[in-house]
């Protein structure tokens, strides 16, 4: 999973720091179901996502987005598979620096490409508040397709949200 700009790699240890300066970000998850991270969460997180790093033994795929030739860490971005592992959530998230340069697209590309591709999934969907209009774009930009509208679908910080569903079959992203 690489290219010029940035890669998906399995988190390590040494992200630790750098997932904690994310998820701790109300910023970046203000519109996303993770909590506002301690250092503890942001340890657990890593093990846990290391620990699995091909989804093998839970639904949870995770990956740093991560620049290809220095290997930094400026996002997150993961797959959430259903129980047949035909059908899989994507999410991403990117360290506020580094907004509005493509890198999200980019690595959406990469992870619609991992999907199709070495996990053989035949659709993969990800949700967007209305208030995130950054992300619709980006998905979008992917060639997700918008299916619906979902009232007070998640719960988010408190509150229940409205979403936009967005999708792309495995025959969308081969053509
Ligand atoms: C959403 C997010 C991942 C986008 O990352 P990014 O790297 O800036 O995305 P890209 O640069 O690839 O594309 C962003 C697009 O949104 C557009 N955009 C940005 N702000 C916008 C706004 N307020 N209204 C409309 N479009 C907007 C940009 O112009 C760009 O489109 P363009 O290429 O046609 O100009 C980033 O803002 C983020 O990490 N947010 C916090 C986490 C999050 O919300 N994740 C998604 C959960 S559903």
């Amino acid at each position: 999973m690489v290219n010029d700009g940035v890669k998906l790699r399995p988190l390590t240890e040494d992200d630790v720091p750098a997932v904690h300066r994310l998820l701790g970000d109300m910023k970046v998850i203000r519109y996303m179901l993770f909590p506002l991270f301690d250092e503890q969460a942001a340890r657990d997180f890593v093990r846990e996502s290391a620990a699995d790093s091909d989804g093998q033994r839970g639904p949870s795929l995770v990956r740093a987005i991560a620049f290809a030739d220095s290997g930094i860490l400026v996002g997150l971005c993961g797959l959430v598979l259903d129980r047949d592992r035909l059908q899989g959530e994507a999410w991403y998230l990117l360290d506020p620096d580094y907004w509005g340069k493509g890198l999200a697209t980019e690595a959406g590309r990469h992870l619609l490409a991992y999907g199709f591709g070495p996990l053989g999934l035949h659709r993969m969907w990800a949700m967007c508040l209305p208030q995130n209009p950054a992300s619709a774009r980006v998905l979008r930009k992917l060639g997700m397709r918008r299916e619906g509208y979902l009232r007070k679908h998640l719960r988010i910080h408190g509150v229940w949200r409205d979403c936009f569903l967005y999708a792309m079959l495995r025959e969308e992203w081969h053509a």
